[in-house]
């Protein structure tokens, strides 16, 4: 009921009468005072004027599955959209989810996650003002396009960036996205697959949304879109920017994959063309990030002048972090 009302009064021009209301839900004009009620405990401002009704003045910032879902146009990602108060891992929801038979498309999010995780064991604190969701896929692919399977999800998150920010977003390659030579967003890509064919693909994205300040040990290198663009940001439509690219983007991932769309990610790639080092099997390898190929992964011409593969890992790119 308060989610109808809520709809009604947000796509309202103005004020709405406390009989048209009950008219269109079908219930009591007391009904819907005690739900207009419940919805002043939530934090929606809702101003009421006697023989005129009601008006939306303002929305709490919160994650609502009904305005996110409010006119989405969507195949195959963010078909079905969970939003969670609370949860140790959105990650860990989606692979419960999927490990229970759930189907691809479905994006889990969490205004809090006890248990945030980043890449190689790391800890993703997850505060107030981020943007911290899972996309569920399963693709009929072989697990070697998992590197970019996470490539795509981070161009998709670029592309949504730049459109709702004007920011000018990159891909770091090959899970961070950055603006200037910051973190803004980080890619937790987990995979379950058999030796030829990728069971589910879970993609779990955490955004610097509205964070004004960082803790000092990655003050340096994190940054936020509140504090790129020094605007607050509603985050309910740009969690939508951002299901419609991921959308646009993995469909044509999962459908027609080709050599353009690896084209396509080259182009916001801000690694191509830097001084690189990363480590593998105890040795590093320091280069230059000449090209991304088909699998996604990033080829690295060495001080040899030798072609070097790498699939994984972290990256040190010289000018970012
Ligand atoms: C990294 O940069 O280390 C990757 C961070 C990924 C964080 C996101 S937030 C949503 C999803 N749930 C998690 O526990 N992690 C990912």
């Amino acid at each position: 009921m308060k989610s109808e009302i809520l709809s009604l009064l947000r796509n309202a021009d103005g004020y709405v009468s406390g009989e048209e209301l009950s008219k269109k839900l079908g219930v009591s004009r007391t009904a819907i005072w005690k739900n207009i009620n419940l919805l002043r405990d939530e934090g929606y401002v809702i101003n009421s004027l006697t023989n005129r009704g009601y008006k939306l003045e303002k929305s709490p910032d919160v994650l609502d599955e009904n305005i996110i879902a409010d006119g989405l146009n969507v195949s195959s990602v963010g078909t079905k959209i969970k939003v969670m108060k609370s949860v140790d891992s959105t990650n860990e929801e989606v692979k419960r989810l999927a490990n229970s038979g759930e189907e691809s498309g479905l994006i889990v999010a969490a205004e809090e996650q006890t248990a945030g995780k980043g890449r190689l064991g790391r800890v993703w604190k997850s505060d107030n003002g981020g943007l911290y969701f899972t996309l569920l896929i399963r693709p009929e692919l072989p697990p070697s396009a998992i590197a970019s399977i996470t490539l795509a999800a981070g161009y998709a998150v670029c592309l949504a960036i730049r459109d709702y920010t004007g920011c000018d977003a990159k891909i770091k390659w090959p899970n961070d996205v950055i603006i200037g030579n910051k973190k803004v967003c980080g890619i937790l890509t987990e995979m379950a697959a058999q030796s030829d064919q990728i069971d589910y693909v879970a993609i779990g994205i955490g955004i610097n949304v509205n964070h004004t300040e960082f803790p000092e040990e990655i003050s340096q290198k994190a940054t936020s879109l509140l504090i790129e663009t020094g605007k607050k940001i509603d985050r309910n439509p740009f969690f939508k920017c951002v299901i419609q690219k991921l959308d646009e983007v993995i469909s044509s991932f999962l459908f027609s994959f080709s050599l353009e769309d690896v084209q396509s990610f080259k182009s916001l790639c801000a690694t191509l063309g830097r001084k690189v080092s990363v480590q593998r099997s105890g040795k590093t390898i320091e280069g230059t990030a000449c090209d991304i190929n088909a699998d996604g992964e990033l080829i690295i011409k060495d001080y040899t002048g030798k072609n070097i593969c790498i699939n994984s890992g972290e990256v040190t790119v010289q000018g970012i972090y």
